[in-house]
């Protein structure tokens, strides 16, 4: 999408707040984002499940970002890089696929999720980066962008096929990096979903998410400048919003679906200081949902 389609796109999403001058064209630019999850890349390239080819999908949604000029500030992959038990040669395949993000100068920011395998993923993944010392046995991190912080958690818990956790230390780092970034807008991202916490929202999703949602999600509503919360892990695409006014955004697999009519695909975003622009991009064109634009307006 080029600039002046985007800004006619747009127009009429922006509320007609008076900005300084000067403030307007960052403000009306915003920043571009790729969010892709379950990519779920086995060690054999023409591997299927439920009727899918895993790395054709990502292959075209990968081709699909470079085209349109997506994710130039970053493109994030949510977790379940890897197909079933995160081996080796699943993540050589991903770092494959993934190179032309890579060539074309996007930041690639990756998670877990609890299809992969945090050793190997560092050891084999060419493109996973140091692992981070900010919590210590996770990979967590912490990043600064123009309209909003974004806070990558590591949800995957050793051990559990399909449930994960935050855990402790995590909450805790959360906490304290929230009390010191209250100045931006701030957009929580794990794989796991948050599971209904005592009945209270009809906005969280089933079991086999976070087992610590009820730690998570009271940290999540508490600090104001939490706007969103964005995972993957259930093969979906769907936003909701909790009676709190934090957005919930699942995203959907590149790959697989468990029901239809849910897409396979990614999520162009853009984001602004007063919120973010969501589009579907689902590999079915048809697909109702695609390519439709949502604006998440950042509770106050
Ligand atoms: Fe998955």
């Amino acid at each position: 999408m080029n600039r002046r389609n985007f800004l006619s796109g747009v127009a009429g999403l922006l509320s007609p707040v008076a900005l300084p001058e000067g403030a307007v064209a960052t403000s009306l630019a915003g920043s571009s984002w790729a969010l892709l999850s379950d990519t779920h890349i086995a060690g054999d390239l023409g591997e299927r499940r439920h009727g899918v080819c895993m790395a054709a999908n990502a292959r075209k949604v990968i081709a699909e970002i470079v085209d349109r000029d997506g994710g130039d500030a970053g493109v994030i992959v949510n977790g379940d890089c890897a197909h079933l038990f995160g081996k080796g040669q699943d993540y050589a395949n991903f770092s494959e696929l993934v190179d032309p993000l890579i060539q074309s100068r996007r930041g690639l920011h990756l998670l877990l999720g609890n299809h992969d395998d945090r050793d190997a993923f560092s050891r084999a993944c060419g493109c996973a980066g140091a692992e981070s010392s900010l919590v210590p046995g996770k990979r967590t991190s912490f990043l600064p962008a123009e309209e909003a912080n974004w806070f990558f958690l590591d949800s995957l818990e050793t051990g559990r096929l399909v449930s994960g956790r935050i855990g402790e230390d995590q909450l805790i780092w959360l906490a304290a990096m929230l009390d010191r970034h209250k100045d931006k807008p701030a957009i929580v991202v794990a794989h796991h979903h948050l599971q209904p916490v005592g009945g209270k929202s009809a906005s969280l999703g089933p079991g086999g998410g976070l087992k610590d949602s009820a730690a998570l999600f009271k940290l999540l509503t508490s600090q104001r400048q939490v706007k969103a919360y964005l995972h993957g892990h259930t093969h979906r695409w769907g936003i909701s919003q909790t009676r709190e006014g934090l957005y919930v955004v699942n995203l959907p697999s590149t790959a697989y679906v468990f029901e239809r009519p849910q897409p396979s695909g990614w999520v162009d975003a853009r984001l602004y200081h007063h919120g973010m622009r969501v589009e579907l991009r689902s590999l079915d064109s048809q697909h109702p949902d695609h390519g439709v634009p949502q604006f998440l307006r950042w509770r106050k």
